[in-house]
């Protein structure tokens, strides 16, 4: 038996993190899992059960709601005691043609992607503080290195998780807590369902990269690792240049 890890996954029914969760199971991983749908919940469980994880626990919440987020942290450490990884997954896409005229799906687009994840981010970060050890890995995107006029919405809230936990990573540094940002393009999930979207990555072999990233206390990762040349050619674009060719 290897060294079973306790793993936090908040957004547990994303397929990414389910992905990721699949392969932390055949090491025999202890999970606590949080999400908003209980059905789709009660599969993961048991299907990280199956795949022999030692532990499963899972708990229904509403993530956009920051006043429900210490009894998330408290769960999770009253559970699972020492946690060594925190995933937090849940994301919101929305196509920007259908809210261009719509500040409140706008907003909620901020509320899912941005204020909640970093409210996460800073309330997790605060625990493995408190227990001197672990990991805190965040789904950011490449979406958020640059505003594009067809994505700015998401994009501009990823852009706040991937600056947030940038900066985490200077405060838990020197306290042995690593920050992973991930960062991947397009990912065949049921997020981009329906979209047709250049270099899709399927949910595998994003699933690997994130978890060697996460052994090897990787701080960033793009993943396929190709969107790290992508995304540096793209930011060198100059902003006249970048807007009127349509990216
Ligand atoms: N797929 C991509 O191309 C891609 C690319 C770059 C980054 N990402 C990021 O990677 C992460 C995982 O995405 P994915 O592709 O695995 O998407 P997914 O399978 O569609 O999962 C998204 C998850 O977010 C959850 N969620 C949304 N709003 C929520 C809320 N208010 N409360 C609780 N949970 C909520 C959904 O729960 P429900 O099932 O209850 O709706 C779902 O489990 C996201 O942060 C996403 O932004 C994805």
């Amino acid at each position: 038996m290897t060294n079973q890890k306790s793993i936090a996954i908040i957004g547990a029914t994303s397929a990414i993190a389910h992905g990721v969760a699949k392969l932390y199971a055949k090491e025999n991983a202890r999970f606590a899992l949080v999400a908003r749908n209980e059905q789709n919940l009660a599969v993961v469980a048991q299907d990280l059960h199956a795949r022999s994880a030692s532990y499963v626990s899972t708990h229904v919440s509403d993530l956009k709601d920051p006043s429900l987020h210490d009894g998330i942290v408290d769960y999770v450490v009253g559970d699972l005691g020492a946690v060594d990884i925190v995933i937090l997954a849940h994301g919101l896409l929305k196509e920007q043609a259908d809210i261009d005229h719509d500040a409140d799906a706008t907003m909620e687009i901020f509320a899912v992607n941005a204020t909640s994840m970093i409210s996460l981010a800073h309330r997790f970060g605060c625990a493995l503080e408190k227990q001197g050890s672990g990991s805190l890995v965040g789904l950011s995107s490449v979406a958020g290195e640059r505003g594009r006029r067809v994505l700015y919405a998401y994009g501009s809230a990823k852009s706040a998780v991937t600056a947030f936990l940038s900066g985490m990573r200077g405060r838990y540094l020197p306290l042995g807590i690593n920050v992973l940002t991930v960062l991947p393009g397009p990912v065949d999930t049921p997020m981009t369902s329906g979209r047709k979207l250049p270099l899709m990555a399927s949910v595998d072999e994003v699933a690997i990269d994130i978890k060697n990233a996460i052994d090897s206390r990787k701080h960033v990762l793009y993943t396929p690792g190709f969107w790290r040349i992508i995304m540096a050619i793209l930011r060198a674009i100059p902003e006249g240049i970048f807007q009127r060719a349509k990216f």
